[in-house]
């Protein structure tokens, strides 16, 4: 690989601008950690350095990097047609995605809402949540439960059903009403599980807990994510999300899953839902659909709540909810070309096939300096470390840029190294990531 264009190489004074995301800025500017290509399972920097990405870029590139399909109908549909309006109006694409989408999803589950990211596609459902409880004659349910250390996104309903600290305590009252439910990661009782834990299956009985207090009449809808990537992969007890539709049927409560990560094969399945055999009546998704290569996002409604919209005067706008980006046709482009790829490329059930690697692989670090827990399920995995005595983060801060710095992107959530290659990942690369990570953990502090 040749240097790239001198255009790739900023200068230091050319960094203040970029206000950056969900990044230490003054840190990352002091030392930039730069892409400037990718090809399937690699990136490269500006100077050429090949970097193995063990996380599918930011949970999201599942098909791999610049797939020549997905690029192809980007491309094509760029040079046809730029954009279309969405309301009141549609484009061929986006009735075709959603059909695809709709044939993934659960049975029953046939129609599709198109945002532009999972904190889009949050905020798109609980709002339907909460006209649909209003539309069956139940407005009174206008109460929320999310859960401890779940990530919904950015939007003041994800954080406000989110369980992360961080991303709440800065931001004021957020929305009214919202109630949570106990995480279920306790390593006392489940630190080395393969696969789902056996234990914690009970903490679902908290929703009932929370009923008692505050009536099943006032709450509209429970979200969660079937396994909670952000902070950590916290990975369902079995039967937990089983028990946790049972209790939200008895009460008449909508349940959403917010499968931004864990759809489009990220556990082994088009959707976590199947892998768990509970259908929801919402599901979010974004990420994975068009393999990153376009922001998108979305929500599949069942069709009980679909159908409770349609009914007044066929003229009538039925959900005044939309964005002016909702299905972009080159998102839709390159949604279509993705489904079409896992399809052809069998990459869900590949991926169900290297989950045991990456389980073994990451497993087998188990003693490695630092580490306190390793936890799997489908092509995620997790090695948690204690934290460095009095700064939480900084002992797997390190562990990630050594990490960078041998050519592997991991990502950092806490003291919690994550991964989350694409589905398209070699058994060789696994057991590259594993033993540079052990490398680095043998390094560090
Ligand atoms: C479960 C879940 N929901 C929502 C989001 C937010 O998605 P976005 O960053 O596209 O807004 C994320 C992002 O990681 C996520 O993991």
């Amino acid at each position: 690989m040749t240097v790239l264009s001198d255009s790739l190489h900023l200068h230091p004074d050319q960094l203040g601008s970029y206000w950056m995301p969900f990044t230490a800025n003054r840190q990352f500017k002091a030392a930039p950690r730069m892409v400037a290509r990718a090809e399937g399972m690699h990136y490269w920097t500006p100077e050429g350095r090949r970097i193995l990405d063990g996380f599918a870029g930011l949970w999201c590139c599942n098909a791999g990097h610049n797939r020549k399909p997905v690029v192809e109908a980007i491309q094509r549909q760029a040079a046809t047609m730029d954009y279309a309006p969405a309301f009141q109006m549609g484009h061929p694409l986006a009735f075709e995605l959603a059909n695809r989408i709709a044939r993934l999803a659960p049975e029953g589950m046939d129609h599709v809402f198109f945002c532009n990211s999972g904190s889009e596609a949050v905020d798109t459902a609980l709002k339907i949540a909460l006209a649909y409880q209003r539309l069956r004659g139940e407005a009174s349910r206008t109460r929320l439960i999310g859960r401890e250390r779940g990530y919904h996104g950015v939007g003041f309903g994800g954080i406000s059903v989110g369980g992360m600290v961080a991303n709440r305590k800065m931001f004021g009252a957020m929305i009214a009403g919202v109630d949570h439910l106990p995480h279920t990661l306790d390593l006392r009782h489940m630190a080395y599980s393969r696969g789902e834990p056996d234990w914690g299956a009970h903490l679902a009985d908290e929703l009932e807990r929370l009923v008692q207090l505050h009536d099943a009449s006032t709450i509209a809808a429970v979200i969660v994510e079937p396994m909670a990537g952000s902070t950590g992969v916290i990975v369902p007890p079995r039967g937990y999300l089983q028990r946790l539709r049972e209790i939200t049927r008895k009460h008449g409560i909508l349940l959403i899953f917010d499968e931004v990560i864990t759809a489009f094969g990220r556990l082994g399945t088009g959707f976590a839902a199947e892998r768990y055999g509970v259908v929801p009546d919402l599901i979010t998704f974004a990420k994975g659909v068009t393999s990153g290569a376009v922001p998108m996002g979305g929500v599949v409604a069942s069709n009980a709540i679909h159908d409770a919209f349609m009914v007044g005067p066929p003229g009538a706008i039925e959900l005044f909810h939309g964005y002016t980006y909702s299905a972009h046709v080159l998102a839709c482009a390159a949604g279509v070309a993705t489904l079409q790829l896992y399809e052809d490329e069998g990459l869900f059930e590949r991926a169900a096939r290297m989950a045991p690697v990456l389980e073994d692989a990451l497993h087998a670090l188990k003693g490695t300096r630092h580490v306190i827990d390793i936890r799997n399920c489908g092509l995620v995995g997790a090695v948690e470390l204690e934290p460095r005595p009095g700064a939480p983060g900084a002992r797997t801060f390190d562990a990630y840029l050594g990490c960078w710095e041998k050519g592997v992107l991991v990502r950092q959530a806490g003291d919690i190294v994550c991964l989350a290659p694409a589905l398209i990942v070699e058994e060789a690369q696994i057991a590259e990531m594993a033993d540079t990570l052990r490398a680095v953990l043998q390094t560090i502090d």
